[in-house]
């Protein structure tokens, strides 16, 4: 079951990504203020999460992370699933490095397609690639 995560999944949230990055690339605080955003929704299922920031009809792609021991069995894809069925979005976009070939896997088995790269983005110099999807 996908559901909307509240304030109260902060803890659950704050794990999943500690785990599944192995140290958490963004302190507890962003969560904790992209949950009382309401332009901000997380998603939630079965060990993993998708956050994603809309405004108009664009949707962002904030954070992906599914629990190491829930990999691999579809999660991530049900719950994007789940979030391309939103209303009034045309065009998601989110941002992976260079280096994540498994997130860009899944990416591209969704649907999603490379439109540019941000060279030397991050702070240990790995390129960002940007990805978008656009629903008819
Ligand atoms: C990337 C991540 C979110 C994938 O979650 P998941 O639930 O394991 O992914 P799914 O099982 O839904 O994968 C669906 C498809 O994506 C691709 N895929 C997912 N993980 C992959 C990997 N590690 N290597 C290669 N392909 C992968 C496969 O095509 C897979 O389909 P298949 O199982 O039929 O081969 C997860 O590995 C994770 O949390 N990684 C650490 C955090 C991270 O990198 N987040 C993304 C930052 S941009």
């Amino acid at each position: 079951m996908i559901r909307r995560a509240t304030t109260e999944d902060i803890d659950l949230i704050w794990h999943i990504a500690d785990a599944a990055f192995g140290s958490s690339p963004w302190p507890k605080s962003v969560f904790e203020h992209d949950l009382a955003s309401p332009r901000t929704a997380y998603f939630i299922g079965d060990g993993g999460f998708v956050g994603v920031t809309t405004i108009l009809d664009e949707a962002e792609i904030v954070s992906v992370a599914v629990h190491p021991d829930y990999q691999k069995q579809g999660v991530a894809q049900n719950i994007f699933k789940h979030i391309f069925n939103m209303k009034q979005v045309t065009r998601f976009l989110l941002e992976v490095s260079a280096k994540n070939g498994g997130a860009q896997a899944l990416y591209r088995k969704l649907g999603f397609t490379e439109y540019y790269r941000r060279e030397k983005y991050y702070r240990n110099g790995d390129d960002a690639i940007m990805m978008e999807k656009k629903i008819d």
